[in-house]
This record gives C-alpha cells, sequence and structure tokens, in this order.
C-alpha cells in the first residue's frame, strides 16, 4: 500500500480531528501518502480530495468539528455513487480508506468493501450505538456537555423547585439519556427504546415531590414518543397532579460541539492509528472499535447488522438511584 485516504462521514462530533491527526501522521510516520477526502462520501464521488502532511493537521487535537467536513450522502447508498467513488480513488492513487463515522457511515464502507476496495472503519457516533466497540469517538465529550447543563439546570430547578424535561439528542438511541441520567442523578430517563405511559411520569414526579425533593430532573432522548414538548404541555395541563410546575431544556446541537475530553482524544488518536496498521496489514473490510480497553477489529458486516441495545442493568441502576 502507497497511499491512504481518510474521510468523515455522518453526524460531527469533538472526536473526529483528533482522529484525523492520527491517521494522517501514522500513515506519513509509515512512509504512505495521505490524502484527505472533503464532505464525506459526497466529496469521494465530487473527487474533493487533498493531499495531507503533519503541518495540515496541526493544533486541531481538541477542536470540536471535523476539518474534512462531513456530509449525509444519499447519491452513495445507490451503487452509481459508490461506482463514482471508487474512480474518485483510482484517479488519486488511494489504494487505502479509513471511514470514520456512525452506522450510516460504516454501512457504506461495508458496500465499497464489497467491491473489492480495501476499507476501514472507526465508530464514530455521540449515539454510542454502533455494535463491536463499548464506546464510540464523541460520546465522552457529548455526555459531559449534557452533565454540565444538567448541573447547571439542577441549580435553578432547586431554587425554584421546578420539574425539568431536558431533551438530549438520540433519535433512535437512548444511550446518551441513560448515561447521562445516571452521571446526572436523573429523577427519570425517558427512552425510544421502551414506553412510559403519562401516568407512571406523572406518578414519579409527583412522589418526588412529596417526599421533599427540590427538583425532579427528567432526560427525555430526543426520539421517545410522544415528544418533549408534548409531554410538558400534558403535564402542565395538571399542575396539582405532579407538584412541581415543569420547564423544558432543549440542549439540540451544542451536544455535538467544544473542546474534545481527554478520553476522547486519546480514544481518536488510538483508533485512528491502528486503523491506519491494519489497513496496511491487509486487514480492510473491519471496524477497529475499543473493547476492554483495547483496539479490535471486528467484520464491518459485523458491526452493522444491528444497532447496540440499552444495557438492562443501567436502565434498573438509574432507577435505584433515583429514589
Ligand atoms: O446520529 C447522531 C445524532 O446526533 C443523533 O443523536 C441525532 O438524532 C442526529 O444525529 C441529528 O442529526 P442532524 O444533525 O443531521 O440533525
Amino acid at each position: 500500500m502507497r497511499c491512504i485516504g481518510v474521510l468523515t462521514s455522518g453526524g460531527d462530533n469533538p472526536g473526529l480531528n483528533a482522529c484525523i491527526r492520527s491517521v494522517v501522521r501514522m500513515g506519513l510516520g509509515m512512509g504512505l501518502e495521505v490524502m484527505g477526502i472533503r464532505r464525506g462520501y459526497a466529496g469521494l464521488i465530487d473527487g474533493e480530495i487533498d493531499e495531507m502532511d503533519s503541518r495540515s493537521v496541526s493544533g486541531i487535537i481538541g477542536r470540536g468539528g471535523t476539518m474534512l467536513g462531513t456530509a449525509r450522502c444519499p447519491e452513495f447508498h445507490e451503487e452509481r455513487g459508490r461506482k463514482q467513488a471508487l474512480r474518485s480513488l483510482n484517479r488519486f492513487g488511494i489504494d487505502g480508506l479509513v471511514v470514520i463515522g456512525g452506522n450510516g457511515s460504516l454501512t457504506g464502507a461495508l458496500e465499497l468493501g464489497r467491491l473489492g476496495f480495501p476499507v476501514i472503519g472507526v465508530p464514530s457516533t455521540i449515539d454510542n450505538d454502533v455494535n463491536g466497540t463499548d464506546i464510540a469517538l464523541g460520546v465522552d465529550t457529548a455526555l459531559n456537555t449534557i452533565v454540565d447543563a444538567i448541573d447547571k439546570i439542577k441549580d435553578t430547578a432547586s431554587s425554584h423547585n421546578r420539574a425539568f424535561l431536558i431533551e438530549v439528542m438520540g433519535r433512535n438511541s437512548g444511550y446518551l439519556a441513560l448515561a447521562s441520567g445516571l452521571a446526572g442523578g436523573a429523577e427519570l430517563v425517558l427512552c425510544p427504546e421502551f414506553e412510559t405511559p403519562l401516568e407512571t411520569i406523572a406518578q414519579t414526579i409527583e412522589d418526588d415531590y412529596v417526599r421533599g425533593k427540590s427538583h425532579a430532573i427528567i432526560i427525555v432522548a430526543e426520539g421517545w414518543k410522544p415528544g418533549t414538548l408534548k409531554l410538558a404541555q400534558q403535564l402542565n395541563e395538571h399542575p396539582d397532579s405532579v407538584g412541581f410546575s415543569v420547564r423544558v431544556t432543549q440542549l439540540g446541537h451544542v451536544q455535538r460541539g467544544g473542546s474534545a475530553s481527554a478520553f476522547d482524544r486519546i480514544l481518536a488518536t488510538r483508533l485512528g492509528a491502528s486503523a491506519v496498521r491494519e489497513l496496511v496489514a491487509g486487514n480492510g473490510g473491519h471496524m477497529v472499535g475499543w473493547v476492554r480497553s483495547e483496539a479490535t477489529l471486528t467484520p464491518l458486516e459485523e458491526a452493522v447488522a444491528f444497532t447496540k441495545t440499552l444495557d438492562p442493568r443501567l436502565v434498573k441502576l438509574n432507577q435505584i438511584m433515583a429514589q
């Protein structure tokens, strides 16, 4: 292998730049040429590709976002788009590719691999739902951002004796809600993976009020149905039945930005470096994940076969801690 490419795809997060830096510097250290592909698969199809050197990744280890840009690319789901991508790879002399992204992006990597091109995936999504890794890039930083917000909201919630619905990201995954609920000492966590009836929610908040708690913090995942705003409306329609008055904070994309945590920087550096080593060793078609504190290979097919489910022990633990 003489020349490798690297791209970031799907939702951004603060671990991406550290991983790009690691791929570039490990690649150069192994005597390879390294090409940066802009805007994920969209830039690969359009040939937006530049040679990288050590200086082009200076000063980015902690910076949020992705210096290469990212995109969600519907054309790549079509065979025509993937063949166009292959042509770009050939045109720029790239003979191995590192794809940094979540489930959709890794499925794209698998499809490209099926056309015979060596690709290694690195899991990166704040949803932490990629199979074959204990943790994906960006999760730790996003969690720290959420917990910081919960702590701040608790200050005002306690002063006014209010219940707060704090909405966190996760269209299909309740991981961030569950983990931030545990770390932030939430009274209740609502995830898309399980139904929680309105009566149970109202009863929990009322019980907290009756037991003399100064506030109630309810973490709601973005994908929970019928949704945070609807829930707030329903609870506020019956203020006497819940005790606290209810306020809402939707954290939104603030969770995806900011300076990367030390953990994310180290994880990204280690997974990026492993990705390059594995590509050169001929292990294309795999994802490099983080399992029991080691970089571990999982076939891309397995990595994208299903999304990880929530650990029921954590759900139970959250309920016990919320008493
Ligand atoms: O997949 C990561 C994620 O942040 C989800 O938690 C969220 O639902 C989604 O991306 C938001 O995507 P977008 O930024 O494209 O609106």
